[in-house]
């Protein structure tokens, strides 16, 4: 099997929302619908797959501003960070003025991390990462060296610890989880920006170079 990612980046932060599925499978998986929600569904319809649920690695108004209209399209269920559940839901209190205006969704179903997901076709394990935000995970799909890991790790930085809830220490412990759990030639899709790999950032990304070898 081999993995087959579509990478839309949507709206005015410019977040990489991603649409993944067994190359050529009838049903997919949508990860982090930011915003835009015309374009993640006309994305979804040209690959004629269908949508079995929507992935949030955590609630950042960037990640989730279309989740409530993509899943009432798709009739998919929401997989939400356990703790962010509640900003998920009254996502606008969250959000920082002069964006949206998104609408909230009580999610359908939790992950904490440590959890397996069989979904679409692929089983992808639940990575607890915290640090960027309280109850982030990381979603890494099994025997495809490949992490969708949000706002956690980006090609030559880390995401930001200075939101509500971020700790530094928090993050880069982590990352390090992150190393140590899979191999150099993984790859990272991230939240922002291009995709990466473990052992490029391990090597070069000067936000590592604390951590221990
Ligand atoms: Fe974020």
């Amino acid at each position: 099997m081999s993995l087959e990612v579509r990478q839309l980046t949507v709206g005015p932060i410019a977040e990489n929302c991603f649409i993944l599925r067994p190359e050529g499978g009838g049903k997919a998986l949508v990860l982090d619908p930011g915003e835009e929600a015309e374009r993640i569904l006309a994305a979804v319809e040209e690959t004629g797959a269908e949508v079995e649920a929507i992935l949030i690695t955590h609630c950042h108004f960037d990640h989730i501003g279309a989740v409530a209209p993509v899943a009432k399209a798709t009739g998919a269920p929401v997989y939400c960070p356990e703790l962010e559940v509640p900003v998920l839901a009254d996502i606008m209190s969250y959000t920082m003025p002069g964006f949206g205006p998104f609408e909230g969704y009580e999610a359908d179903e939790t992950v904490a991390g440590g959890e397996t997901l069989e979904l679409a076709g692929l089983s992808l394990d639940v990575v607890f990462t915290p640090g960027h935000s309280p109850g982030h995970v990381t979603y890494s799909v099994r025997g495809e060296e490949a992490i969708f890991s949000g706002d956690v790790l980006f090609q030559g930085s880390v995401g930001r610890v200075d939101l509500p809830g971020g700790d530094g220490p928090t993050l880069l412990r982590s990352i390090q989880g992150l190393i140590e759990a899979h191999s150099p030639e993984t790859t990272v899709y991230p939240g922002h920006m291009g995709t990466t790999t473990l052992g490029a950032e391990r090597a070069t990304n000067p936000f590592l170079a604390q951590l221990p070898s």
